[in-house]
């Protein structure tokens, strides 16, 4: 199970887990989540040794928005008078008619699917030709004590889909542009003491900047953070360690950078105080520096100790580490900060590839866009997990295309062992751009699970001697900020050596295997890795294609010489990155109306596996694998010919068709085998043989006609923090309780207790039924035997009853628990 807030939970939950037991009434869990919302502070300063109360407050701003949508108010945006903008930016604005939302919030995924709008966006309504569905207004208050007086305070959105424009008590503070960097602004000139405040945030959500579904709204999270004058600057702290020759022997020094922000106007000492804690949670290393930060300036104060007995980060073992950062002045603690780290080394060889730790590694990755099933672009944070829980099932790293990712995909990526690509949007060295790249580079650089940064991806003038010139600018502000991962960037061209491809460390490819073994030839010191490779367009259940409903057959060419097979002959190449994970909203390439969404992903947009995915978990992992397929329910096709088709990493694959042996073949290495198999119902069964023996056996059946739903959450415990999530797996069955392969039942869903649905999905590209629903009624369609349903909890612990309904089948019913849990620290 995963806990987002493991390291500060683990303990104290045991000790209120009796509590939990007593409290079966609504007051007792009420009283409850008061003692946790008191005991937290307490406990989050009293957990570890050098930790101590700090100033600093991480407050959450996700909740109690007011939202709305429509572009009635253009003038709003004037700039004539300070602090006195119309429409919602006035604090005396009524809001009271608009509706209530949580951020994160995709205000595209609620809209209905529209024909003329543009494919990318997955046909939602958004852009230029909408305005009325192409803005929206959010608007919160919030409260600051008079006692907060002399602090300073930073407003803080995590990402906005896209152009955003934020007032605070009526005051313009940022207009941001782009819809994936984090952007900030001090607003301590302009807070109220001793009452209300009001934050004002117009979205424009009209132009897009991939193409690809990219969601609408502030779809990630939003904070409130007070600090003293004198403090620990935005992302200000840096730590990394080094080993002697880069090689994980011995003890590696561990180095520090706190920027330190002064905003007193006279000049200050400051002691910063840094202890290593341990992924046992023991101390291991304390050191400490003092400098002058001269007033209203930043300083950066470097600081190094080493570690004994280092525990590595790796796919396999994610340990983590913790750094506590405290800052002094005059004795007094002023700041304190906790920063996640790991230990590893990495290397990239110029003919054997990626090294983590000093030992080779395939870099077996996909790459991914950000939304999901039912909620689009705006991902609860235990959904980032659930993401990358099915990644690694057959793969070891992500490429996060083509933009900075949320801060949460990457604390998924460093706890559970993924290795990252982290990748800027656009390609430019002008101030703006280098501002951005700067503030991604500073956000991401603690997170071990990034091993390498991408400038950019396939930009048409990658070839150009100016954009080598940009991306020479580009990578020497990596060296500044981080001088331990290297630069690539995703190039689509061959044997071309001018603009980014001779001046980036590490040569990116993006489908090109023509004329990569020259460029080698030709380039021989310089490394590679595979980007972009190895596309694949499947639909999940298919096999057949279908150009009414806009269905790609599920027989793929993943073992076609071009594909994995040729990268897997070149380890210079470090491994690739596959188009993609999992399948996204927006570019349905081969297709167009009613096909919603891509068909590229080697699971769908649920997570939910296509076969091709059997063929990367063979050749990619250690474990036994054998599939077969198509499905075995082909009525109409009795007597005819099928291909079956066994991805499998076995020896030797032995088919049989109702217990007929149809032939033994020999696996070669990262390939895939089939049978030509006359048509008769019954059983399809696949022999795996390694040294003659049988280590593995499928078999798939002729079904009966659908019987019953089944409800299967991924999670059966989840935290009653109002974020969490379980993510319900629906089937629909025969009546032995074999998954029906072609059932397409409309399910009805029903939900009590101390939780709600926030999304439905089933992976079907051509589905235009909605995601989600504002006023209740959900219901999906199943496809090919499986939807998704994702259920959220609530703030009180209790229980969740998901009731499934279909007419003509039995229905499901599925009791989850909502465990009391720790609050994120929040603001009203
Ligand atoms: C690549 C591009 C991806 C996606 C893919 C579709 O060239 O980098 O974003 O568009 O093509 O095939």
């Amino acid at each position: 199970m995963v806990n987002l807030f493991q390291d500060k939970t683990t303990d104290f939950k045991l000790s209120i887990s009796w509590l939990v037991k007593i409290s079966n009434s609504f007051l007792m869990n009420k009283l409850i989540a008061l003692l946790l919302t008191i005991t937290i502070n307490t406990y989050s300063f009293c957990q570890s040794h050098f930790t101590t109360s700090s100033p600093r407050e991480h407050l959450s701003l996700d909740d109690n928005w007011k939202f709305h949508l429509g572009n009635e108010w253009p003038n709003a945006l004037g700039l004539k008078k300070a602090g006195e903008n119309g429409g919602p930016a006035s604090v005396k604005f009524n809001d009271n008619t608009w509706r209530t939302v949580t951020v994160p919030h995709d205000w595209a995924i609620e809209l209905p699917f529209e024909k003329t709008s543009d494919k990318n966006r997955g046909y939602k309504p958004i852009g230029f030709d909408f305005p009325a569905t192409s803005i929206g207004w959010y608007r919160r208050t919030f409260n600051l004590p008079l006692t907060d007086s002399g602090k300073r305070f930073w407003l803080q959105f995590d990402g906005v889909f896209r152009d955003a424009t934020v007032w605070v008590n009526g005051w313009i503070v940022t207009h941001h542009e782009g819809g994936y960097y984090p952007f900030r602004v001090d607003i301590t000139d302009i807070v109220q003491f001793g009452g209300k405040n009001t934050i004002a945030v117009r979205v424009d959500a009209s132009n897009m900047e991939g193409w690809f579904y990219e969601g609408a709204g502030i779809y990630r999270h939003v904070w409130l953070d007070k600090t003293e004058p004198l403090a620990i600057a935005t992302d200000g702290v840096f730590v990394y360690t080094q080993f002697k020759n880069n090689q994980p022997v011995g003890k590696p020094a561990v180095k520090v950078e706190v920027q330190l922000l002064n905003k007193e106007f006279t000049s200050s000492k400051a002691t910063v105080k840094c202890e290593v804690i341990a992924p046992n949670g023991k101390s291991v290393s304390k050191f400490n520096a003092t400098d002058i930060v001269d007033g209203n300036t930043e300083k950066k104060v470097p600081l190094s100790s080493v570690i004994p007995s280092p525990i590595l980060w790796s796919p396999e073992t994610p340990s983590l580490y913790k750094l506590i950062t405290t800052i002094e002045q005059e004795g007094k603690v002023v700041d304190q900060k906790e920063t996640r780290f790991g230990i590893r080394t990495i290397a990239f060889d110029k003919d054997k590839g990626f090294f983590l730790n000093g030992k080779h590694y395939w870099l077996y990755g996909t790459c991914n866009h950000q939304d999901h099933a039912g909620v689009g672009a705006a991902l609860p944070d235990a959904l980032q997990y659930f993401r990358i829980k099915k990644l690694k099932e057959f793969s070891n790293a992500y490429r996060t295309s083509h933009n900075p990712p949320t801060p949460e995909l990457l604390d998924a990526c460093d706890s559970l062992g993924m290795i990252v690509m982290d990748e800027n949007r656009l390609l430019g060295s002008d101030e703006e751009n280098m501002r951005r790249w700067e503030t991604q580079i500073r956000r991401d650089r603690n997170h071990p699970s990034v091993c390498i940064w991408s400038i950019c991806n396939e930009e048409h003038v990658q070839a150009s001697s100016a954009a080598g010139r940009v991306g020479a600018t580009m990578q020497t502000l990596v060296k500044r900020l981080d001088p331990t991962r290297p630069v690539t960037a995703a190039e689509n061209i061959g044997n071309v050596y001018t603009g980014l491809m001779g001046t980036l460390e590490v040569r990116g490819w993006n489908y090109h295997t023509y004329g990569m073994d020259d460029y080698h030839a030709a380039h021989p010191e310089q490394v590679s890795v595979g980007t972009e490779e190895t596309s694949a367009m499947v639909d999940r259940g298919i096999y057949e294609k279908d150009t009414i409903r806009k269905y790609v057959a599920g027989y793929s060419s993943c073992a076609n010489p071009k594909n994995w097979p040729f990268f897997a002959e070149r380890p210079w190449i470090s491994g690739v990155f596959i188009w993609t994970g999992f399948d996204y909203r927006g570019e349905p390439s081969p297709y167009n109306w009613p096909c919603i969404s891509s068909h590229f992903g080697v699971i769908d947009v649920c997570g939910f596996p296509k076969d091709n995915m059997y063929y990367y978990k063979s050749w990619w992992t250690k474990d036994t694998v054998l599939h077969i397929l198509p499905h075995w329910n082909w009525a109409e096709k009795e007597g005819k010919n099928i291909s079956v088709v066994a991805y499998s990493n076995c020896e030797e694959v032995e088919l049989f068709l109702n217990n007929e042996s149809l032939g033994k073949q020999m696996m070669k290495i990262n390939s895939q085998l089939s049978w030509n198999v006359k048509y008769a119902p019954g059983k399809l069964t696949a022999k795996g043989f390694i040294g003659g023996k049988v280590v593995k056996e499928e078999t798939i059946e002729t079904t009966g006609e659908p019987a019953s739903v089944l409800l299967i959450p991924d999670r059966t415990t989840i935290n009653a923090n109002g974020e969490d999530v379980s993510v319900f797996t629906v089937k629909v069955v025969d009546a032995q309780g074999r998954v029906v392969p072609t059932a397409n039942n409309k399910i009805n869903f029903d939900i009590n207790g101390t939780g709600k649905i926030i999304g439905v999905g089933n992976g079907d590209p051509s589905c235009l039924e909605p995601d989600t629903y504002l006023s209740g009624g959900w219901s999906r369609s199943i496809f090919n035997g499986l939807a998704q349903i994702i259920v959220q909890s609530t703030k009180e612990a209790g229980e969740i009853k998901l009731t499934a309904t279909s007419q003509g089948l039995q229905p499901a019913t599925s009791i989850i628990k909502t465990q009391a849990s720790v609050l994120r620290a929040s603001i009203q």
